[in-house]
């Protein structure tokens, strides 16, 4: 059995980005990216930390906006047309949820596509539907289908498994499976909360991506052995041993599921890492592309 880390992948993806980030700077241009959280959920600030810190840490420029949770729409929007006008920054991340009030996929049309490096806005899911490669793909599926290519994973052929339909992971990851070239053209089922004896089509999977956001959601009755697991839950749960108070688990049961698999992706370590990793990619690739317009 193979542990995939995503530490090192993402490691990896990372120094790439660093010789990529070299060369710009030669030329005298510098890849900026803004993060925006609305509110003040604890997993999200985390997450628009660890984002900030990256970047500086890259060298990037970055602009970390932390806008009070009784913003308005209205409000919002004005910070979106600020930053799709701003020449420095390439790249704009609204960090999802929103508060209740908020309607984030107005706000997502909201953000210039070619600044949309999260690949939220309809020009971007639409360029992933069409294989368009100056399109923006969102982080977590790349980070992914990377993982499955560098762990040496032959997707061609291969019935792959996405449990989870959301627009952030499940969605576009069952597009860029079924893409044609490196790291796709596999055979994709999608299914979701509402898929009837789910087990069942699981079992017949060689590779799974579980992302349905439910802690041990994918027991070992769902895999087949030999399978690939690809675990993109995060997920807290209460845990008093913690200093904490809580701990991160996957949507997979790691402990029953680890012994039947070809290869896994552990939590923490494993999709995570690569989310962050892929973004600064995508930066790059906006910071790029702009001069081309
Ligand atoms: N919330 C969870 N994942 C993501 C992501 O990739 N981008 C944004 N903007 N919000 C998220």
């Amino acid at each position: 059995m193979q542990i995939i880390s995503g530490t090192a992948v993402a490691e990896k993806v990372i120094e790439e980005c660093r010789r990529e980030i070299a060369e710009l700077t030669a030329q005298g241009r510098k890849p900026g990216l803004a993060v925006v959280l609305v509110g003040d959920d604890p997993a999200s600030r985390a997450y628009v930390r660890s984002k900030d810190k990256k970047c500086r840490d890259l060298g990037l420029h970055s602009v970390k906006l932390e806008l009070p949770a009784t913003t308005t729409q209205e409000e919002l929007l004005a910070h979106v047309r600020v930053l799709n006008n701003d020449p420095e920054i390439h790249g704009i991340l609204v960090q999802s949820p929103p508060p209740k009030h908020i309607d984030e996929a107005a706000i997502v049309r909201a953000i210039d596509p070619a600044k949309d490096v999260d690949g939220f806005h309809p020009v971007n899911v639409a360029k992933l539907a069409l294989e368009d490669p100056t399109g923006f793909v969102p982080c977590t599926p790349l980070g992914c289908q990377r993982l499955l290519i560098d762990a040496g994973i032959e997707t061609s052929g291969a019935h792959a498994v996405v449990v989870g339909r959301s627009m952030i992971v499940g969605k576009p990851m069952a597009l860029l499976l079924m893409a044609k070239g490196k790291g796709g053209d596999a055979t994709v089922t999608v299914t979701h909360s509402r898929t009837r004896d789910l087990a069942a089509i699981t079992r017949t999977a060689d590779i799974i991506i579980a992302a349905i956001g439910r802690p041990h959601f994918i027991k070992a009755e769902h895999v087949k052995e030999g399978a690939v697991v690809i675990d993109v839950g995060i997920n807290r749960v209460d845990d008093p041993t913690s200093e904490k108070g809580y701990k991160l688990v996957g949507d997979v049961a790691y402990d029953e599921v680890a012994p039947k698999c070809r290869a896994i992706t552990p939590v923490p370590g494993g999709v995570g890492p690569m989310t962050i990793a892929m973004l600064m990619a995508n930066t790059i690739k906006a910071c790029k592309q702009s001069e081309q317009r």
